[in-house]
């Protein structure tokens, strides 16, 4: 019999009236999960620190009601294009597509962020729950009409969440369009862990595998520059806290308040690495030496500290979650790349296949 095992149950109504079920996925390496169908929101992670404690690490809620106000998307699958596209707008074989420009940074002119006004991440997908030898996971599968929030061409994409006996999540996605349409996903989940009410991450220690960031104009939209992370505070080649450099005085720190930036990896293809499978980096917490490794197809990591908003709502446990609370690890391409036809497409054609995965391997150290 499989060390893995499932189970089903309720999670409430969501405010667009769609029935959400939770489902509590037991690795066979001790990891345990609760996952949504409610846009494959992250409801909790357990994973045991070096004494074999185990402890939730992620920033989630008991309800869907906790994910109401959709930003800043804790723990949410993201689509079809996440991250910023400036003005909301794009042009694509002659047409120019205007989409909703909700987002909008002190000094910026608006942008679409993480698929508009309902996203990918507001809705209930279909989800089928597996055990295959020792993995566990559920299929997730949505339709995104031609024409969702602005954008072009029917869409039907699934992600497949694994949780191996190596204590591995795999996320795995795939779309499919009958136009061509851009589509940039990942998962928005935030890690804190000391626990999501465990105050602020600036303890964790960070690893990033990019010598190169691409920075922003005032309103976090990507110049189109890439440049040098040199021994500067966006260094974290060789690991580096968090809090270290994050409240110098510089410019791009003071546009995200914080660390909310593309890095461009360095084995990826936007760096001109092979890509494939390659390591994004780890995150470490030296007070309980529970550590996470990132791998993924993607070439770039967008890494978000939860700056911006004051975060005033209750964590699962009842205690307010407060600035800083989580760091959220989003592989992706880099940030309006629809208006950046020198960099990585996103653009999928009718007959493409968009395919990519991302691997989060918890441990200890
Ligand atoms: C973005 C942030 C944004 C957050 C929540 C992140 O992916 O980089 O700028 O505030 O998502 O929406």
């Amino acid at each position: 019999m499989s060390k893995a095992s499932y189970s089903v149950a309720d999670f409430g109504v969501t405010k667009y009236g769609e029935k959400a079920r939770k489902f509590t996925l037991n690795g066979a390496g001790g990891v345990v999960m609760e996952v949504s169908d409610y846009g494959g929101k992250i409801v909790k992670i357990f994973t045991p620190d070096r004494d074999g404690k185990m402890k939730d690490v992620v920033v989630g809620f008991d309800s869907p009601a906790g994910w109401d106000n959709g930003d800043p998307y804790w723990g949410c699958i993201i689509g079809r294009y996440g991250n910023r596209i400036a003005k909301g707008e794009f042009t694509l074989n002659g047409v120019k597509y205007k989409l909703p420009a909700l987002n909008n940074a002190p000094g910026g002119i608006g942008c679409n962020l993480h698929g508009g006004a309902r996203g990918w991440d507001a809705y209930v997908w279909g989800a089928e729950p597996f055990v295959k030898g020792d993995d566990v996971g559920v299929v997730f599968t949505h339709v995104s009409p031609d024409g969702d929030e602005g954008f072009p061409g029917k869409v039907e994409v699934k992600v497949v969440y694994t949780l191996t006996a190596a204590n591995v999540w795999r996320v795995e996605y795939e779309a499919t369009t009958d136009k061509e349409t851009p589509i940039n996903m990942t998962q928005h989940v935030y890690f804190n862990f000391k626990g999501e009410a465990g105050g602020t991450i600036e303890d964790h220690e960070l690893m990033i595998a990019a010598s190169q960031v691409t920075p922003t104009d005032a309103g976090q939209i990507p110049t189109g520059e890439i440049v040098k992370v040199d021994g500067g505070a966006f260094d974290f080649r060789s690991g580096m806290r968090i809090g270290e450099k994050i409240n110098e005085p510089d410019e791009q720190l003071e546009i995200g308040k914080g660390y909310d930036h593309n890095w461009v990896l360095d084995e990826g293809v936007m760096a001109g690495g092979k890509g494939g499978l390659v390591k994004a980096g780890s995150l470490k917490c030296p007070l309980n030496g529970r550590m996470l490794e990132v791998w993924t197809t993607e070439p770039c990591l967008q890494v978000y500290t939860a700056n911006w908003a004051s975060y005033d709502q209750k964590a699962k446990g009842g205690e307010h979650l407060s600035f800083r609370c989580g760091i959220a690890l989003e592989t992706q391409h880099a940030p309006d790349s629809p208006n950046k036809p020198q960099w990585p497409t996103t653009f999928v054609k009718p007959g493409e296949v968009y395919k990519t995965m991302t691997e989060f391997r918890f441990g200890i150290y």
